[in-house]
C-alpha cells in the first residue's frame, strides 16, 4: 500500500523537510497533518534553501500539496509559499479540506497574553496562533476555511469568538479574499485521498514538530497544541491505519529543543556551542538559538514505540565530525530506578540522571570529502561515523536506511 508517513522523533526540527522531499520524488502527493505555520521544513536545492511553513515541504519535488482537516491554516503563509513553488517552476495550488482550521489575527495576539500571563514560566511558543486556535476549535468556535465562503456562518463565529475574548478578532476581509482566490482547491480531502490510495498512488503524510512535542505524548505542558505522533495521521486525513505500509521516523544524530522545558541531556557551553554553531541549530520559524544535546535513547525508545516505526531516517552525522568523543545516553537513573524507555512526563525527566556511553569520533571532513561520500555510499563513511550509526540501530531496534550528512538534497547515503 503506498500511503507513507514522517513523523519526528525529538522535539522538532530533525530535517523532515528534507526526508519528504527526498521520499516525495515519486509521490502523487504530499499531505501536512497537523500544526500549522509553527513548521519551518527547509529544502536545500543547487544551495537554494526553500523554506515552507504551511505546505508540506515534499511539494517542491513536485507531487501535489494537500492540508488536512486537522491544521491550523495561516492563508498568508500558503499564498506566500505558492510563489515560492513557482520561483521553482512548479506551477500548483494546494488541495485544501472544507474542515481545516483558520488562524486569525486574534489568535496570535492571544499567544502573545497568554505567554505573557506565564510571565514566570513561558512555553515559549512560535506566536503563530497555533494554540489559541486549537482551543476555539476545540470549543467549536472555530473558524473553517469553509465558513469564510459562507457569509453568514463567518459572521456567527466571528461574534462567539469576539464575546468570549472580549477582543476584535481582527481584520479577516483579506483572509476572506485569498479563500475566494482558492476556492476550486477547497475540497473534501479525505475522499480524494482515500480514493487515491484505493488507486495505488503514493502519497506521503508529512509530520510537523516531533514526538516529544505531541500534545498528549510529549512533554507537557512544554508542548505544541497539536498531536505530533502517527495516530493525527489518521484523525486528521480520515485515513485509515490499514492505508499507511510504512512509518518512517526521522531522528537527528544529537538532540536539539527549541523554548522552554525539560531536556535531560542538555549541553550547557562548550561542545553545546560548537554543535549549535556548526548545525546551524537556529529556528527555522523563529530564529532563536536552539538548545543542543546528546542522543537520548530512553526518549528514543518512547517515540519509536508509540509510533510502530517500520525504520529511521537520520540526519546531520556530518555536524558531530571534529569531536574527540560523542556521548550517548542510554537509560536514565530516577531516584535509583534504571530507565531504559522513558515516558516523557516532566517530573520523572527533571528527576532523572543520563548514564552515558562514549564512542570515538572521527575528523572532520571537508564540504568535497561528504559530497565524495554521498556518491560513493556508505561503505565510504569514516569507520568510527558507522560505529555510531550501528550502536544507535541496535539500541533502538530498529534500521537507519538513510543518512544524510549535508543540507542539499543529494548529499545523503542509503544503508
Ligand atoms: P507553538 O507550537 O507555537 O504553540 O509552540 C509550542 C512549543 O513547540 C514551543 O516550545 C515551540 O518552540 C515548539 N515548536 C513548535 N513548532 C516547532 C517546530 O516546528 N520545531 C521545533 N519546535 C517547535
Amino acid at each position: 500500500m503506498p500511503g507513507l508517513a514522517i513523523i519526528g522523533l525529538q522535539w522538532g526540527d530533525e530535517g523532515k523537510g528534507k526526508i519528504s522531499y527526498l521520499l516525495s520524488k515519486d509521490a502523487e502527493y504530499v499531505v501536512r497533518f497537523q500544526g500549522g505555520a509553527n513548521a519551518g521544513h527547509t529544502v536545500v536545492l543547487d544551495d537554494r534553501e526553500l523554506r515552507f511553513n504551511m505546505l508540506p515541504a515534499g511539494s517542491a519535488s513536485g507531487a501535489k500539496p494537500c492540508i488536512a482537516s486537522g491544521t491550523v491554516v495561516d492563508l498568508n503563509e500558503v499564498i506566500e509559499e505558492i510563489e515560492l513553488l513557482k520561483s521553482i517552476g512548479i506551477n500548483t495550488e494546494p488541495l485544501i479540506s472544507k474542515n481545516a482550521s483558520i488562524v486569525l489575527p486574534i489568535h496570535k495576539k492571544l499567544d502573545d497574553i497568554i505567554e505573557e500571563i506565564r510571565s514566570r514560566e513561558p512555553i515559549g511558543t512560535t506566536r503563530r496562533g497555533i494554540g489559541p486556535a486549537y482551543s476555539d476549535k476545540a470549543l467549536r468556535i472555530g473558524v473553517k476555511i469553509e465558513d469564510l465562503l459562507d457569509y453568514e456562518s463567518l459572521q456567527n463565529k466571528i461574534r462567539l469568538i469576539e464575546d468570549l475574548h472580549k477582543l476584535p478578532v481582527g481584520d479577516i476581509k483579506e483572509y476572506v479574499k485569498l479563500a475566494e482566490k482558492l476556492y476550486v482547491n477547497i475540497c473534501d480531502l479525505e475522499i480524494r485521498l482515500n480514493d487515491e490510495l484505493d488507486k495505488g498512488k503514493k502519497i506521503i503524510f508529512e509530520g510537523a514538530q516531533g514526538t516529544l512535542l505531541d500534545i498528549d505524548q510529549g512533554t507537557y505542558p512544554y508542548v505544541t497544541s497539536s498531536n505530533t505522533t502517527i495516530g493525527a495521521v489518521f484523525t486528521s486525513c480520515g485515513v485509515g491505519p490499514k492505508k499507511i505500509s510504512e512509518i518512517i521516523g526521522v531522528m537527528k544524530a544529537y538532540t536539539t529543543r527549541v523554548g522552554a522545558g525539560v531536556f535531560p541531556t542538555e549541553l550547557k557551553g562548550g561542545e553545546g556551542e560548537i554543535l549549535r554553531e556548526k548545525g546551524r541549530e537556529y529556528g527555522t520559524t523563529t530564529g532563536r538559538p536552539r538548545r543542543v544535546g546528546w542522543l537520548d535513547i530512553p526518549l528514543l525508545r518512547y517515540s519509536i514505540m508509540v509510533n510502530s516505526v517500520d525504520w529511521i531516517a537520520f540526519t546531520k552525522l556530518d555536524v558531530l565530525s571534529g569531536l574527540k568523543r560523542i556521548k550517548i545516553c542510554l537509560e536514565y537513573d530516577v531516584d535509583g530506578e534504571t530507565i531504559k524507555i522513558a515516558s516523557p512526563n516532566v517530573r520523572t525527566l527533571e528527576k532523572a540522571k543520563p548514564i552515558y556511553t562514549h564512542l570515538d569520533g572521527w575528523p572532520n571532513l571537508t564540504r568535497e570529502e561528504w559530497r565524495k561520500i554521498s556518491v560513493k555510499g556508505w561503505d565510504a563513511l569514516p569507520e568510527n561515523a558507522k560505529i555510531y550509526i550501528e550502536t544507535i540501530e541496535e539500541l533502538l531496534g530498529r534500521p537507519i536506511k538513510l543518512i544524510s550528512i549535508g543540507a542539499s538534497s543529494g548529499m545523503e547515503v542509503a544503508k
